[in-house]
């Protein structure tokens, strides 16, 4: 298991790349449509909290091509996809409770006669007063889970007994996903009450379930089929379902195959996004810079419905102190309930907003003390001198954490360029250079312990080709690569010899989301399993026949062999044929070791952490507030990756999709709360242009993962997304501010210079 790989560890492309490239990669809407198929579209509404009086559909009905008009009264199960078992309305009733929500669903013959009948469906609301922020909420203790509490030993008294002590309060924005494939489903009506759903989703088993409960149908009725997902970032982890349970239910009320695909404005409008979180916070400290107590409050916008946001608060609070310690803490996690869209699950799942608290934390004691927040951080680190807990009772690697910060540092060659910003700003009255840095440990596994496991399903085939399922989903990450690699190392043949296929329900049933960068991990030995299953089958064989020990077969080079004894794998899977030997096998996996108690917060909810760290050099127009980031040095830990062509893929993407959220992606909504920032217009994600000119990444030399995960690699899907805070640190470093909220937008900045000069 720990010795040579041959196939795993290899840096590969991608399966899809080129079909990517060239477009021949087929998504759901590239699919063929069944003849007869007909087309939806979501009536939304227009205002953002409101009693529901009415459905005018007459004048929609009349329009060409339009055949149906539903409303949540002509669902036939239960009008609920809520993720976490509770109330979650698909169609609103009684009350509308954020602008975009769905109200009703037209199906039509095409496409453009489902958007203008939708368009021309008149909804009567009754408006109420709307709550719109985080703060409008706490006035009205508007929470939608009950407060979240994370705490180790005495934080009010050893507050009071701290040397010093300084409080502070800042906030960041949510984040769209903007996969570039839309939220969509195809459901095609079968026999006897069947369906099969192709939808684009993260989560087929949850897909599966909620269409089942809105149709009032057993789950062994809906098979749910992705081949692949054009972009997800946990946008549809949970969000995929309202699609989809639309899309079947327009199918069976019509008999007929229906696609709902939604516009990009009614994707933005009507679908969840990263929280926003308002976070206040108070620390004592010692001359020394080390942090003695912290008490701080975590506020996140949940939207109307708790959707996911328990576990992601649940990861915020968790990594709220991030690489160091802190020997007395308390956190309090408040789930804000306001009248906007139900916020949910995006890359790092709340673990992005926690990390931000202690840089926050960690910065301005270092502006007290006047000294820099990379030596307050350090100071500060987990691990000997200092103890290596976490205040959930886990403990960190401290000798990791010194690590990657020592690489990233001398890689970023920090000392010269300290001083030759310092020399630069002294220069230049306007334009000004920061330098930052983030120093990140992140938690693998799922928070809900249970959705720790997975299911493969591989069957060998009697030329010796190789048919691989299993429950995770591809969405870009290379996860299906990765597996397959993972397959192909156990048989020892060559990667061409594995058919990835399509993700089913109907193949691995009950599987969990592939969310939580935990994929590979899970997948990866599920698959394993199901391999080795079926090599110790294929050994026994051919031990039998060559007169040697099963555990003297090997198989390499598309060969299995003992001594002098050799067949081709394709002959041995022929040979395990005639002898009736079964070539298909399941593969179940479990992660080991955990111990979680959502209720007191404490034990071990992750199997191991992910470090990383980076240095970011940014440049400030203080006459305007525009930024740029100059450059970006990156440290990732994989353990020893499974594919570092596709690991490199995920910290680029990772670090530009994190510098996004953090510097120009803004959601604005107007005074109503509509939000007006739907589409690519006014909604900024970061271009080509926006990657650093100088981008210097690397993965962390060597070191296997130190617990037993699949040939030793660790997790990278989201952790990176988190080093891109260095780029936050750079423009408070450059602006030498207190305070600078995200997105800090030039706007933000130009704020905080302003502030700084009156
Ligand atoms: N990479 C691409 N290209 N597209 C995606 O949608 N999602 C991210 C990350 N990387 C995503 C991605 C998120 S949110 C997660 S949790 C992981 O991939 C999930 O996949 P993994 O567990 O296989 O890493
Ligand atoms: Mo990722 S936010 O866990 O889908």
């Amino acid at each position: 298991m720990d010795g040579a790989l041959r196939i795993a560890g290899q840096a590969m492309a991608h399966d899809s790349a080129l079909k990517h490239c060239t477009g021949e990669a087929r998504f759901l809407d590239d699919t063929a449509e069944p003849p007869g198929t007909l087309h939806a579209a979501f009536v939304l509404s227009g205002v953002a909290h409101g009693r529901l009086l009415a459905i005018e559909s007459g004048p929609a009905l009349a329009l060409a091509g339009v055949v149906a008009i539903l409303t949540a009264a002509d669902i036939p199960g239960r009008n609920d996809i809520a993720p976490t078992g509770r109330d979650e309305a698909l169609l609103a009733t009684d009350l509308v409770e954020h602008a975009g929500q769905p109200v009703a669903l037209v199906v039509a013959d095409t496409r453009e006669a489902a958007l203008a009948g939708a368009a021309a469906v008149m909804l009567r609301i009754d408006a109420l007063p709307p709550v719109l922020s985080i703060e409008a909420a706490l006035a009205a203790e508007q929470l939608l889970i009950p407060p979240m509490l994370l705490a180790e030993g005495d934080a009010p008294a050893a507050l009071a007994a701290a040397p010093h002590r300084v409080s502070g309060e800042f906030r960041c924005g949510g984040q769209e996903h903007f996969y570039l494939e839309g939220q969509v489903a195809l459901a095609i009506p079968g026999e006897d009450r069947d369906i099969v759903l192709h939808s684009s989703t993260q989560h087929p088993t949850e897909v599966q379930h909620i269409a089942a409960r809105v149709l009032g149908c057993d789950f062994n009725r809906v098979t749910v089929q992705v081949r692949r997902v054009g972009g997800g970032f946990g946008g549809k982890e949970s969000n995929a379902s309202a699609v989809a349970a639309a899309a079947a239910f327009a199918a069976v009320v019509t008999g007929r195959p229906v696609k709902l695909r939604l516009s990009r404005k009614a994707d933005i409008a009507s679908t969840g996004k990263r929280h926003p979180f308002l976070f206040r916070w108070e620390v004592g400290f010692d001359v020394a810079g080390r942090v003695l107590a912290l008490d701080a409050t975590l506020a996140a916008d949940g939207g109307h419905t708790p959707d996911l946001s328990g576990g992601v608060m649940m990861r915020a609070l968790t990594h709220a102190l991030n690489a160091c310690h802190v020997a007395d803490v308390r956190l309090r996690g408040l789930v804000c309930k306001t009248n906007t869209v139900s916020n949910t699950a995006f890359r790092g799942f709340g673990g992005p907003q926690g990390v931000l608290l202690m840089e926050d934390v960690v910065h301005r004691v270092a502006r007290v003390l006047g000294r820099t927040p990379e030596a307050v951080r350090a100071h500060n680190f987990a691990g000997a001198p200092n103890p290596a807990t976490t205040p959930y009772g886990a403990t960190l690697e401290g000798d990791l954490i010194r690590r990657v910060w020592a690489e990233a540092r001398d890689g970023a060659e920090w000392d010269r360029r300290r001083a030759e910003i310092d020399a630069f700003n002294a220069a230049h009255p306007f334009l000004r250079r920061g330098l930052g840095s983030v120093v990140l440990a992140f938690g693998i596994s799922f928070g809900l312990p249970h959705l720790n496991q997975a299911g493969a399903l591989v069957h060998v085939y009697t030329d010796g080709s190789v048919r691989l399922n299993h429950g995770g989903t591809e969405m870009g990450q290379g996860l299906f690569i990765k597996v397959a690699q993972v397959v192909a190392e156990v048989f020892g043949v060559d990667l061409e010899r594995i058919a990835i296929t399509a993700t089913s329900t109907g193949e691995v049933p009950n599987t969990s989301p592939t969310a939580a960068s935990t994929g590979s991990d899970l997948n990866g030995w599920a698959a394993h399993a199901a391999a080795s299953t079926i090599r110790e089958r294929m050994a026994a064989v051919a031990a039998a026949r060559w007169g040697v020990e099963p555990g003297d077969v090997q198989f390499e080079d598309n060969r299995a062999t003992a001594g002098n004894h050799t067949l081709s794998f394709g002959e041995l899977a022929q040979a395990c044929y005639l002898a009736r030997v079964s070539l298909s096998a399941t593969g179940y996996y479990k992660t080991p070791d955990l111990d979680w108690d959502g209720a007191t917060m404490r034990g071990r909810p992750f199997f191991y952490y992910s470090y990383g760290a980076a240095v970011a050099e940014v440049a400030v127009d203080t006459l305007t507030g525009e930024n740029r980031v100059l450059r970006a040095d990156l440290v990732q830990d994989c353990g020893r990756s499974l594919n570092p062509a596709v690991d490199r893929g995920q910290i680029e993407g990772a670090f530009v999709q994190g510098l996004g959220w953090l510097t120009c992606e803004e959601l604005w909504s107007d005074p109503a709360g509509r939000l007006r920032t739907l589409g690519p217009s006014t909604y900024k994600i970061p271009g080509s242009r926006d990657v650093p000119p100088v981008f210097n990444v690397r993965m962390l030399e060597g070191p296997p993962a130190r617990v037993p995960t699949i040939f030793r690699s660790k997790a990278v899907g989201e952790p990176p997304l988190m080093l891109a805070t260095a780029v936050w640190n750079a423009l408070k470093d450059a602006v030498g501010t207190d305070r600078l909220d995200l997105p800090a937008t030039p706007e933000r900045v130009l704020a905080a210079v302003s502030s700084l000069r009156v």
